[in-house]
């Protein structure tokens, strides 16, 4: 089994101003390079932020934004494009966050799409996948995470397992997020042993896909009330290599303790 980087990252959402974000921000980045930690710590954005996030990092916080579209330019009003975001440093982008699924029509297609633009530009992409409770309690699970998982892919265009990896393997360019969606916002995490089912099965379904080295090598992230109190327990299971965190990383002192639980 290789040896898979830890990676923990803050979803923003919607929230903060810039004031707050420049703050919270370089306080964030200021706490990982003190405390030293051996992983890799990331803030999901909102866009307008991003610029000026990008010359605070010091190289201590990766940087995504939050969406980003498949095409470099054109006529897409309201979108980002993977070249403008890396024409800034950003490093890379979540992609079909299920909010985006739900509120904003993103298919596995479309997810593929985007996945496949940034990777292409070199870029990191964090494909969302999960499923509802509704899903869930019918015993579809497994059949929706592999459809999420293979149709996006395909949508990709990309067909060599190593671009998906990049040229630091450490640190992979594709990675993917569990995020049940009855687990979001609401309190009600996913317990750690129904995260290392789905885990071990997503890890399934990509050494099937592509091999299972290459498998071995991505990390895959858990997302859903992720807290100080409950983090450890995630990262204790063998296939879960990190988090995606919400409402938890909007305060910079306490999503860095949250890291260093790590
Ligand atoms: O992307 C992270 C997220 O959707 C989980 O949110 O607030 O439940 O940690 P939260």
């Amino acid at each position: 089994v290789s040896e898979r980087k830890k990676m923990i990252i803050g979803n923003w959402k919607m929230f903060k101003n810039s004031a707050q974000a420049s703050a919270d921000f370089s306080e964030l980045a200021d706490l990982i390079v003190a405390k030293n930690l051996n992983l890799e710590v990331g803030i999901a954005a909102p866009s307008v932020f991003l610029a000026e996030l990008a010359r605070k990092t010091q190289n201590s916080v990766t940087l995504f934004a939050q969406n980003a579209h498949w095409a470099n330019e054109g006529a897409f009003t309201g979108e980002v494009s993977p070249a403008m975001l890396k024409s800034i440093r950003v490093n890379g982008s979540l992609v079909a966050h299920s909010e985006r699924r739900q509120m904003f029509a993103e298919s596995n297609e479309t997810a593929g799409k985007r996945v496949g633009a940034l990777i292409r530009a070199g870029m990191k992409a964090v494909l969302c996948i999960g499923e509802t409770l509704t899903e869930r309690e019918n015993g579809d699970l497994k059949k929706v995470l592999k459809t999420q998982l293979e149709v996006a892919l395909n949508a990709s265009g990309i067909s060599s397992a190593n671009e998906f990896i990049g040229s630091d393997p450490s640190s992979p360019l594709l990675s993917i997020a569990y995020e049940p969606v009855w687990a979001i916002g609401t309190g009600k995490a996913a317990s750690p042993v129904e995260a290392q089912e789905a885990h071990a099965f997503i890890r399934e379904v990509l050494a099937s896909y592509f091999n299972p080295e290459t498998s071995s090598r991505l990390q895959i992230l858990y997302g859903g009330s992720v807290k100080l109190n409950n983090v450890s327990d995630y990262m204790a299971c063998p296939d879960v290599d990190g988090a995606l965190v919400g409402g938890a990383s909007l305060v910079a002192k306490d999503f860095a303790e949250l890291c260093e639980k790590c």
